[in-house]
Parts: C-alpha cells; sequence; structure tokens
C-alpha cells in the first residue's frame, strides 16, 4: 500500500505530482492511501510508507479533468483524492472518459465540482463584513461556515470587491486576510473568536427594511436563494419573518398611494464620448468638466451629491488618478481634499512634487456608498461602473497630454490601462502608455491611512513617496530637455 499524506485539504499541486509519480510507477487506485497531514488516524500515521520516489516519464491529460480537478479537490468528502486518481488512471485507457457523462466517476466528480462552485457562490453572497475598532485602525471581519474547502479560491473575490478595506473571513477551516496588498491564509478559528454585533448593524437592518420591496416579494425563490442555515451570520434575517408576515398589508398601502413623479434628468441623457472625439475636437477642460456635470452613464450619480471632476493646470505635465471621490470630496465638489487627500499632499511634497502643478482627477467621478445611519460607508466601484467612467478619464488626459500618469490604486490602474492590472504586478516601474505618455502604478494614499501597525505604516509611506519621486525625477528630465 502506498500512503500519500497531502499537505493540506486543498493541496491540488501535490496531489498531481503524487498522482504523476504513481501512474508513472503504474500504481494501481487500490494500493494507495490518501489523507490530508495532521488529519490521518493515528495509526494511519506511524505506518505510512516512505514518500514516493520521482518517476520519469510522461503522459497526457485532458485539460478538461485538470479543470474539474482542481475545482472538485475543494469538496469535503475524504473520498476526492482516490477517487480523482481512480479517474486519472482510467483516462489513461480511456481518453474520451471526461465526455462520458453517465460514467460513475465522471459523474460523482462532476457533482463535487458543482457543489463546490455553488457554495462559491453562496460565500460571495452571505458574507457579512462587521466592523470592529475606529477609523483609521478599523477592520472588517465576516464568520463563515463554507461546506466544501473554497475559502482561499474565494478570497480573491472579496479582495476585488473590497480592495480598500482591510478584511479578514474568519471559518472553521482556514481564515483569509486581506491587508489592501495581499491576501494571507491562516488556521481556521471557533466561532466565538468572531464580533457579532458592530456599530452600523442596527442602521444596516433599517436600510434593508427600507429596501425591502413587499410587492416583489417571492417566498420560495428568496428561501431557495437564501437557505436558512445562513441566516443566523446575516444581521438583516431577523427582520424576514416580519417583513414576510407584512407584505401583503403593505403592497396593498402601495397600490392605494399615488405614483410618485420620476426624478428629471438635469439637461440631456448619457452623453456620447469617444476617445477619438477627444482627439480629434481638441476639448478643453471646462467643457469636459461641464458635460461631466450631467453624466448619466452609470447609476451612480442618482446618490452622490455632485459629479466630482478632475482639477489642475490646463497643460499639467503629471496627472494623478485615484478612485472615486469620498464623503468630503463629494460635498466639496474636488478630488483628494478629505483624508486620503492629505495624506497625498503629504507625500507629493516629500517627493518634492508641487500639486499645484499636477491634475488631480479620480477613475470613477462619482462618490459610491451605502448609507449607514450618519455615515454614507465607501463602496468600490465595479468593473461596470469604472468602465461607463472610463471616456472622461481618457478625455481629461487627451486635453492635457500629461507624460506621466500616476494611478493610484487597483481602481485607478484599470481604469488607465483599460483592464485589470494587479499593483503588485506593475508598481514603481515607468510604463508606455502611447508615445507621448508614459504610466506609473503605485498603491492609493487609503491604503496607507488603514495599516494598522505605525511600523508598516511608515515603511509603506516612505515607498508611496518613493514611487512618486520615480515621477519627480521624470518631470525634472523633461523640464531640463524642454
Ligand atoms: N479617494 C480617491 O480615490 N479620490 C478622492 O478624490 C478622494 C479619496
Amino acid at each position: 500500500m502506498q500512503y500519500i499524506a497531502l499537505a493540506s485539504e486543498t493541496d491540488f499541486n501535490g496531489w498531481r505530482q503524487a498522482a504523476r509519480d504513481l501512474m508513472l510507477r503504474a500504481v494501481q487506485p487500490a494500493d494507495v492511501a490518501w489523507s490530508v497531514r495532521g488529519r490521518a488516524p493515528e495509526l494511519f500515521e506511524t505506518s505510512a510508507a516512505p514518500p514516493v520516489a520521482a518517476a520519469q516519464g510522461g503522459f497526457n491529460v485532458p485539460a478538461k479533468f485538470i479543470e474539474l480537478a482542481r475545482t472538485a479537490i475543494l469538496h469535503r468528502d475524504p473520498q476526492r483524492f482516490a477517487l480523482l486518481y481512480r479517474l486519472l488512471w482510467r483516462l489513461r485507457s480511456h481518453p474520451d472518459l471526461m465526455h462520458i457523462a453517465t460514467d460513475h466517476d465522471v459523474a460523482r466528480v462532476q457533482a463535487m465540482a458543482r457543489a463546490v462552485h455553488r457554495d462559491q457562490h453562496k460565500m460571495e453572497a452571505f458574507v457579512r463584513f462587521r466592523e470592529i475598532g475606529r477609523e483609521p485602525h478599523n477592520r472588517f471581519v465576516a464568520w463563515f461556515e463554507p461546506e466544501h474547502h473554497i475559502v482561499e479560491a474565494t478570497a480573491p473575490f472579496f479582495m476585488r470587491r473590497f480592495a480598500d478595506m482591510a478584511w479578514s473571513i474568519l471559518t472553521p477551516d482556514v481564515c483569509a486576510h486581506w491587508d489592501g496588498h495581499a491576501i494571507s491564509i491562516t488556521p481556521g478559528v471557533d466561532r466565538a473568536t468572531a464580533p457579532s454585533q458592530d456599530r452600523l448593524e442596527e442602521t444596516w437592518r433599517t436600510y434593508y427594511a427600507s429596501i425591502f420591496n413587499p410587492a416583489r416579494l417571492k417566498v420560495k425563490a428568496m428561501q431557495s436563494e437564501m437557505p436558512q442555515k445562513y441566516w443566523r451570520n446575516l444581521p438583516e434575517a431577523r427582520l424576514i419573518k416580519a417583513l414576510i408576515t407584512e407584505a401583503g398589508r403593505r403592497s396593498g398601502e402601495m397600490i392605494a398611494t399615488a405614483a410618485t413623479e420620476p426624478r428629471k434628468p438635469q439637461r440631456r441623457e448619457e452623453p456620447v464620448m469617444t476617445e477619438h472625439s477627444a482627439k480629434t475636437t481638441g476639448e478643453t477642460l471646462d467643457t469636459l468638466r461641464a458635460e461631466a456635470a450631467d453624466c448619466r452613464a452609470c447609476h451612480l450619480w442618482k446618490d452622490a451629491t455632485q459629479t466630482v471632476f478632475g482639477e489642475g493646470p490646463r497643460r499639467a505635465p503629471l496627472m494623478l488618478v485615484g478612485e472615486q471621490p469620498g464623503d468630503k470630496e463629494d460635498l466639496a465638489g474636488k478630488p483628494f481634499v478629505g483624508p486620503a487627500g492629505q495624506m497625498l499632499d503629504r507625500a507629493l511634497q516629500d517627493a518634492g512634487i508641487d500639486r499645484d502643478k499636477v491634475y488631480v482627477t479620480n477613475a470613477v467621478k462619482h462618490f459610491k456608498f451605502v448609507p449607514r445611519g450618519k455615515i454614507r460607508l465607501h463602496q468600490k466601484p465595479t468593473t461596470a461602473e469604472i468602465n461607463a467612467c472610463r471616456p472622461w478619464y481618457e478625455r481629461e488626459r487627451a486635453a492635457i497630454q500629461p507624460a506621466l500618469v500616476v494611478a493610484l490604486g487597483a481602481t485607478a490602474a484599470q481604469s488607465v490601462f483599460g483592464r485589470i492590472t494587479p499593483i503588485n504586478k506593475t508598481r514603481g516601474r515607468l510604463i508606455e502608455l502611447d508615445q507621448h505618455t508614459q504610466a506609473l502604478v503605485t498603491v492609493h494614499p487609503s491604503y496607507l491611512l488603514r495599516l494598522p501597525d505605525p511600523d508598516a505604516k511608515a515603511r509603506e509611506y516612505d515607498r508611496f513617496v518613493d514611487d512618486l519621486k520615480i515621477a519627480a525625477a521624470l518631470l525634472r528630465r523633461l523640464a531640463r530637455a524642454a
């Protein structure tokens, strides 16, 4: 018997390597026992055979199998490693096996992969963060009990969605943490470790009750979309029974009440914007600003106070792009005037850059938030919202023709490059956008504000200033050459 102990429940690479070696040494599936290190019964572990020696050679495996195995291995069934190895073994003599949906092993693995995907969707929908601590030392923590080993695989979804929040998702299996920079995984914890209340929870319930539409209530769909086992982690769950009971009466009242007039657009509908038109018409910032004031390209205008357009000299050699206006900027109508703006000002000064000579703007021009009582809680813009706003950035850039565009954070980088651009891979180097303009990616100043550890904050601030110094050096070179 061959005993294989994988490094973790989700050790796909370990399984793949071991399976490959076993196959090359023609070890029958019935002669292999799979386990996860530290999880096997004592007897099993002590009788473990020496590690499998690396065998030479190779064989082809359908890409479809690898894709499926990568997902199915996240299933909680302890038999999954053996099942996948048996399927791999059989594939060698039946290369078309993956197309036979009625095959017992194929059907089982496919069902496992589907269950894993379902669990991932549930996690994406039902994780609720609770805030602990006060700004700037706050962190958002959620408790979740996944059915399968999906935490590591699903964490990138939350990273994209809540890139500018420091968060932790605690589960009994493993915990995922995001610090604005990287995801880290630590061992699982007890439910008692997770906070169950936060100062915003009551307000969140009020908000949920206010957006609950009794006329659209479909109890069956709601129950299947939101199974009861997730309710205990949802702050809004305790409202649901009462809202359902009340729904009939409230719908009746809604029907009896006269309809309200829709809010009228202020001037015109969606502006027609193309990059080409900006380049060829030589439009000015003033015209662009006036046009953007009525932008309806996405829904964010509805709740925001106003469009916050870019500001700075018409021919600035440097253009800074942030994410979106925050609470203060939304009220003032100017970019980077709140806490992140103060951090930016200090860093610009330390890098030797005069903010008055810089054009400062945002990838998204309206403040996106959820109301939680008196607080307007910042929300990260989606790709659709970034894309809807991107023509404004393009037209600003075409009007200014800067030598350098600095993208502050992931949203700005996505807008500047027109695609999702990981900061870590691009940070701190000059990248050509076209023959006149280069780009530089760095972090967003609010990332520095959120770092709880003073040493880490000081270190990251220095890195941020170093990035801005690259911009300063380029501007000096250009000024000398002019
Ligand atoms: N954060 C941004 O990205 N932009 C602002 O204008 C303010 C905060």
